[in-house]
Formats: structure tokens, sequence, C-alpha cells
């Protein structure tokens, strides 16, 4: 029995006594304990691959910022590795992939993941597990395909992915394909996580935001509905679908308990928009390079706005490295501490 259920009782719309809070990339640069840790492995890939340091950094923003939940250290890209795709990690640039996805017989050569390919996450998930000893519960977390596939077909991060959209429009059936073969692995994977502890599963849909809305539907909202039916029966799910607001009212129609917002929606339209579903989300991570008073009195407006029930707290997307510790520890405390009329 978890000790602080707060996540999993808002997540299924049970009754709360306070809204919970964790916040994306928690586990990270932000925190000098996680800069110490890291500084253990040779590099970012070793890190994530040593299930003792990602179990260590994973429990560190429970103890250090009081969060109600940890989530799993990895990354998104262990998917594409896994599936015969491996990718490099560069110092202050990010994911970079030797070789990308551009033919048929590309697609082909890629296999399907399961648990096996993933043995290093799975085992950072038990270590993590048995550390937390039920005090928070654990958040295990995937890409979602369409995002997979954006790195995949371009090979690093990008402002428009304009050669992963040159790729949907001109080769629309091999990108089925692939999303298909991604969507797999993410299942096979998921519920791997779910056997292994996680006890609440969180999809990252990081760039759905350069999709129009038709896209969207098509190639990035089909396949991680079909995530979702996979693992609700077993798990509560999150979308987390980056500058999609347009599209909450369809992911609020998959099987997902949550939806997570970034901050360009207004969080009184979103609770118009979704009625049936918790809501995350979404303060500016930038607010946390504000003084005291305006997080304070903007944190409370966002907490007033969303109301106590069916809502956990958490940033409109990840952390900035260069966010102070001290601020971040001030908003976890402003929300633990806040009452409610
Ligand atoms: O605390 C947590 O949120 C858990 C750990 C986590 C990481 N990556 C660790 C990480 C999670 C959930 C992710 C997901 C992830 N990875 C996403 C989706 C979420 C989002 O941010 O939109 C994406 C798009 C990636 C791909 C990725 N990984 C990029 C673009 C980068 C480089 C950018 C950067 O911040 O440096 C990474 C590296 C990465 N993944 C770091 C961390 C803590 C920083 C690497 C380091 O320690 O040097």
């Amino acid at each position: 029995m978890l000790k602080n259920d707060l996540l999993l009782r808002a997540a299924k719309g049970l009754d709360i006594e306070r809204s919970p809070i964790w916040l994306m990339r928690q586990a990270g640069r932000v925190l000098p304990e996680y800069r110490a840790t890291r500084a253990k492995a040779k590099n970012f890939i070793d890190f994530v691959k040593n299930p003792e340091l990602a179990a260590e950094v994973t429990i560190q923003p429970v103890d250090i910022l009081g969060v109600d939940a940890a989530i799993i250290f990895s990354d998104i890209l262990v998917i594409p590795e896994s599936m015969g795709l491996p990718y490099e990690m560069i110092e202050s640039k990010g994911p970079h992939f030797p070789k990308t996805v551009k033919t048929e017989t590309d697609i082909n050569a890629l296999n399907i993941a399961d648990a096996n390919n993933l043995r290093y996450v799975i085992e950072a998930i038990k270590l993590a597990k048995k550390e937390l000893n039920n005090r928070v519960p654990l958040i295990g977390f995937c890409g979602a395909p369409f995002t997979i596939l954006a790195y995949m077909v371009e090979g690093n991060g990008s402002k428009t992915f304009s050669k992963a959209k040159q790729f949907l429009y001109t080769q629309p059936v091999l990108a089925h394909k692939l999303l298909e073969k991604i969507t797999e692995s993410s299942i096979n994977y998921l519920k791997a996580q779910v056997s292994a502890g996680a006890d609440l599963i969180q999809i990252f849909d990081s760039w759905a935001g350069v999709l129009s809305e038709d896209m969207f539907y098509e190639f990035s909202l089909k396949y991680i509905s079909k995530i979702c039916d996979a693992i609700a029966p077993t798990a509560p799910v999150t979308v987390f679908a980056k500058d999609a607001h347009y599209a909450i009212e369809k992911i609020a129609s998959t099987t997902c308990s949550v939806i997570g917002l970034d901050w360009t929606i207004n969080p009184t339209q979103a609770k118009l928009l979704v009625k049936n579903k918790t809501l995350q989300g979404n303060a500016d991570p930038c607010l946390l390079y504000a003084n005291e008073q305006t997080i304070v009195s903007t944190t409370h407006q966002m907490l007033k706005s969303f109301g106590k029930q069916r809502y956990i707290c958490n940033l409109g997307h990840g952390l900035y490295p260069d966010i102070e510790k001290e601020k971040v520890k001030f908003f976890v405390d402003i929300v633990k501490n806040f009452k409610y009329q």
C-alpha cells in the first residue's frame, strides 16, 4: 500500500485533500545531486543503462524536493535504440542518430522491441520501487509514436521537424508502417514497466505542435489511442501532447485518465472542454525565473483555476537546467501548502 497515493487518486478522479505535484524533468540538471551522480557515468547513454545510477536519480527529487511522485530516469529515445536505431547524446546539443530512417528497407530492418531489449529500464524500475518503499507512486513513460518517428527520420532535434513532416506528406504509407512498429514496441515496453511496478504511465508527444490538426489525428492521436487501450486496463495513462490544445476534447475521448497541458491553454477553458478526465499542468517553466512574489501569485491563481479535484499540479513542460533548485522547492512548497477556500 502506498503511503502517499494522491497522484493515483487524482488520476482516477477520486477525492483528494490537496492536488499532488510532480515536475517534468525533476530528475535532471537542476539538482546538483543529479549532476554528481551523472558524473559517475562515462556519458548519458551509459548513465541511462546503469540501473543503480538511474534508480538513484529517480529517488532524488522525492527526497530533496518533496514531490508527490517519482518518474523513472530514462529517455524516450531508448525505443528507437531497442528497435535497432542507436542514438548519441551530444553534450549541450541534444540527441543525434548516426543513421536515420528513409526507405521501406530501413523500416523492414527495424525490429519490434520487447522488454528483453530494455531490461536495464525494467531493472531500474524494480530498484527504484524497492528504494521508494511505497512512499510515493512511480511514473513510467514512453514517447508518443509520432515524436519517436520525428527523431528517427530527422536524426536530431529541430525547430520545424521538416524532414520528418516531408516523410509524412510524401510517404504516408511508410510512415504508418513505421508508426505501427513503434506503437507495438512501446506497448510491449510499457506493459513490462507496469509489471515491474510503474504505477502510472505518461506518453510524451513533445513535438505534436509541429503538426496540423488533421495530421495530428492521423499520424499521432490514432497511435496514442492504441497505446492507451493496451495499457489503461493495468495502469492509468497520461497523454501530454505539447502545443496541441485544440485537440483536448479528442484526447479526452481516448481511454487515458489524465491530460497533460502546456502553458498556452487557459485552465478555465480546459476545464470547460474536458469533464471526464483529470488535468495536469500547466505553469510556464520560466515562471521559476521570476521573483518569489510573482511565483506565489501566479501559482495561487493556477491552483484556484484548476480547483482541487481531478487536478495534478505540474509545469507545462520540463524544468530548464538553469532554474535554481531553491525556486523549484519553493514552487513545490507553495502547492503543498495552498489552502483551498
Ligand atoms: O525527470 C524526468 O522527467 C525523467 C527523465 C526524462 C529524461 N528525458 C531525462 C533526460 C524524461 C521523461 C525524458 C523524456 C524526453 N527525452 C522527452 C520528452 C519530454 C520533453 O522534454 O518533451 C524528449 C523529447 C527527450 C529527448 C531528449 N533527451 C532531448 C531533446 C535531450 C537533450 C535536451 C537536454 O535537456 O539536454 C535529452 C537528454 C536528457 N534526457 C537529459 C535528461 C535529464 C539531459 C541530459 C544530461 O543529463 O546531460
